[in-house]
């Protein structure tokens, strides 16, 4: 799996407590993220390059886009050229929303990537649920998360000016669109009180690639699984705040090299 940072391991997390048996690389693109605020295309040629390394280098038998803005950027040529199943959390993050609204109206946060590209409004269409979308980008909380700041004034102060329109739009469930922001939902929950349920993908996304697997019959039965975690930026840095947030599993990063570096 794969994301720009650090908020791919919310899905490595809920990957590795359902299916524990699996071996996983996971790398984390610190060395070029963040990704939210950078063209589609270019994210789309990073998408590419690592999930390529993961086939190339890794065996992998199935890669997983732990990243919302890589995915709104489009999957279709990886999907197309690469003879692995990829599994994107924006289709399960989409269900995951839909199932948890009572009233109908429901809202997502993501990068500005994300949010300008429509891949939500698309997958809610296609989800064929009648519900009421309102979404917002919310540039700044990956910074956050990168810095390892999740609590604060700071970011409260962020919060409060970012989520207005979704406070004012009476929703009573939102996506986290992004996977670095369930590392924020403390803050998020505070800002929009008790009545949001706030929905991540997290778990959605596992279950997704559990039942992906199943059905190709790759699922491995028994067994525990090795966990290996790369980063293109600061290995230390990767560590250190990646133990933090994900837990004892990442105690050891090793490097992914940046092509052409
Ligand atoms: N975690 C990523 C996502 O889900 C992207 C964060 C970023 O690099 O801007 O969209």
């Amino acid at each position: 799996m794969f994301d720009s940072g650090f908020g791919g391991l919310t899905v490595a997390r809920a990957l590795m407590d359902l299916i524990p048996s699996e071996d996983l690389v996971y790398i984390g693109d610190t060395g070029r993220y963040p990704y939210g605020s950078k063209p589609l295309a270019e994210v789309q040629t990073y998408s590419h390059e690592l999930a390529r390394s993961l086939v190339d280098d890794f065996d992998v038998k199935a890669i997983v886009v732990a990243c919302n803005t890589a995915t709104a950027a489009g999957l279709d040529e990886i999907r197309a050229e690469l003879p692995v199943p990829i599994i994107d959390v924006v289709e399960p993050g989409a269900r995951a929303l839909v199932t948890a609204t009572t009233s109908g109206r429901v809202g997502v946060i993501g990068t500005v990537g994300t949010v300008s590209s429509g891949a939500y409004v698309h997958a809610i269409a296609r989800s064929g649920a009648p519900v009421h979308l309102v979404s917002a980008a919310c540039p700044g909380f990956v910074e956050f998360v990168e810095r390892g700041q999740t609590v604060g004034d700071e970011v409260t102060v962020l919060a409060e000016r970012l989520l207005a329109p979704i406070r004012e739009a009476n929703i009573d469930a939102l996506l986290l669109g992004c996977t670095h922001y369930p590392f924020l939902a403390r803050t998020i929950s505070d800002v929009l009180g008790p009545a949001v349920t706030l929905v991540s993908s997290a778990d959605e996304t596992a279950f997704a690639a559990r039942d992906r697997l199943t059905e190709l019959g790759l699922l491995r039965s028994g067994g525990v699984g090795t966990h290996r975690f790369l980063s293109s930026g600061d290995i230390d840095l990767f560590r250190e705040l990646g133990g933090r947030l994900l837990g004892p599993e990442l105690a050891h990063t090793e490097r992914w090299p940046l092509q052409g570096a």
